[in-house]
């Protein structure tokens, strides 16, 4: 072998990290694959770790923008009047003593707070009924709009009945609609708290219906 031969040899081994001309790979290009297995993985955990810490705060400020449907929607379950089955509460609309004995029907507003998903507007008229109270005490209650289109029906003392304003529907002290009549329906009769009336308050389940309508469908 000539000089020129052996160096270039040399060439070759050192190209192979050989300091006698043995065949041996460097510790460098051999530990690469694993390092760069092992730093994809550390780096995929480090992803993960951040998305994960970083849904934290998201959560957190969700729930922050929606408690006020939370909270409100939860007290609601948990009115002691309401049943659990989508009735609405019983709302204290009268004293027995504040209707007349006589079975002149009465017309007395229906107050409830108001609220929304992030308002509360305490004490607001939402509607209005009338209460009747019989020769046993008992006391029946209707709601006052009209079932044909939604007005408020008035009582006519002079012909005892209820009269519509706006289309001529009348209806007798019971709530049964008198024909002919535009209203599809009688009065809207409400439930009465019978444990309530005994100790001397009227509390109602005041439910509004679709107008225009033979059956009740709770709006
Ligand atoms: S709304 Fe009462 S009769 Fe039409």
């Amino acid at each position: 072998m000539d000089d020129r031969e052996q160096a270039d040899d040399s060439e070759e081994a050192s190209d192979y990290g050989l300091e006698s001309g043995r065949a041996a790979p460097r510790a460098s290009q051999d530990a690469a694959p694993g390092d760069e297995r092992r730093g994809f993985i550390a780096s995929l955990i480090a992803v993960i770790a951040g998305g994960i810490a970083g849904l934290a705060p998201l959560a957190a400020g969700l729930r922050m923008f929606v408690s006020p449907l939370l909270t409100r929607a939860s007290a609601k379950t948990g009115d002691p009047s309401a049943d659990g089955k989508g009735k609405k509460p019983f709302l204290r609309v009268a004293s027995v003593d504040s209707i007349p004995s006589d079975g002149t029907p009465v017309q007395v507003p229906v107050i409830d707070d108001l609220v929304d998903a992030w308002n509360k507007l305490p004490h607001q008229p939402i509607g209005a009924v009338y209460l009747r109270k019989a020769a046993d005490g008992t006391v029946a209650c209707f709601n006052a709009i009209c079932p044909h289109a939604g007005c408020f029906v008035a009582f006519a003392a002079e012909r005892k009945v209820f009269q519509c304003p706006c289309h001529t529907s009348a209806f007798t002290l019971d709530g049964a609609v008198i024909q002919p009549s535009p209203s599809p329906r009688d009065l809207d009769a409400l439930e009465v708290d019978r444990q309530r009336l005994a100790q001397g308050e009227v509390w109602v389940r005041f439910t509004s219906y679709l107008p225009g309508k033979t059956e009740q469908i709770e709006k």
